[in-house]
């Protein structure tokens, strides 16, 4: 199988031969995978090998496909799901005793805000965190204003949470992990489901973010405005990880993965 080596990109192309890199070249690693493959309980193996590593500061886009792994992966993060390899945040390992400390430094937002949301109000949504965190009442309520207030949500702490629109349900649901004061936000496919008016006010919004960042997504408009690193997966594997403009530049790469520049 050919491998494609340039300077700072790797692309591996045809039938996904096994990953020799994961990216990173520096010691400042905030989340790094190694060599991970999972199978879900039917049987269906979802991840094959797959090694990523995120620097601090880094914003990477993973895309693919439908079905590529993306959604999988993320849920790996934080310890929702264990897959056979190593993941580490912070130089912590996943396991029982990290994953409290873990689940708050990555921020995991769901693509479907109502799997994010079920307190009756925005503030109680807000604090859930922050409370299971231990934290005292003043601090929760500290915290809870400068996640809404990081949203541009501040007006809607005493609304009632599943009476919001999508794009205001996105926003709050990334209030929930801000309250946590996460090192690496973890987004699966934000602007998904949003008006052009919602998408922009998002990725405007994300723009301002001086968080480390890994967002699944197929807008690739998007990817190109606010990430500079872009990870493609297909069929459970990482196929290029490397420069945006550089893949986004490969036609026949995308086109192998189906993804198309609009
Ligand atoms: N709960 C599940 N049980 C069995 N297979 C699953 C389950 N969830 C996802 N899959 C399969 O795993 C693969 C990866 O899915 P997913 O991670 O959701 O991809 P993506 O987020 O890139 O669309 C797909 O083939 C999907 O059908
Ligand atoms: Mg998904």
């Amino acid at each position: 199988m050919p491998v494609i080596h340039q300077a700072d990109l790797q692309i591996h192309q045809t039938a996904f031969p096994k990953q020799s890199t994961d990216g990173c070249t520096d010691g400042s690693r905030l989340l790094s995978v190694e060599q991970l493959s999972f199978s879900y309980p039917d049987g269906h193996p979802a991840l094959h090998s797959v090694s990523i590593c995120i620097a601090k500061g880094e914003k990477a886009a993973l895309v693919g496909p439908n079905g590529a792994g993306k959604s999988t992966l993320m849920l790996h993060l934080n310890g929702i799901l264990t897959g056979k390899g190593q993941v580490q945040v912070g130089g912590l390992e996943i396991n029982k005793k990290n994953l409290p400390t873990i689940r708050a430094m990555v921020g995991m937002v769901f693509q479907n805000p109502d799997d994010q949301l079920f307190s009756p109000t925005v503030y109680e949504d807000v604090a859930f965190g922050p409370l299971h965190m231990g934290l005292d009442e003043k601090e929760i309520t500290r915290r809870v204003s400068a996640a809404l207030e990081q949203v541009g949500m501040s007006r809607f702490a005493s609304r009632l949470s599943h009476h919001l629109s999508t794009g205001e349900k996105k926003r709050i649901a990334i209030a929930t992990v801000l309250s946590m004061d996460p090192q690496i936000l973890v987004l699966d496919e934000p602007t998904a489901g949003l008006d052009p008016r919602a998408r922009r006010s998002l990725i405007n919004l994300l723009h301002e973010f001086p968080l480390t960042m890994l967002v699944s997504t197929h807008d690739l408009l998007m990817v190109r405005e606010l990430f500079p690193r872009m990870i493609i997966m297909d069929e459970g594997w990482v196929v290029a990880d490397g420069p945006t403009e550089a893949l986004l530049a490969d036609p026949s790469l995308l086109e192998q993965h189906g993804l198309e520049l609009p």
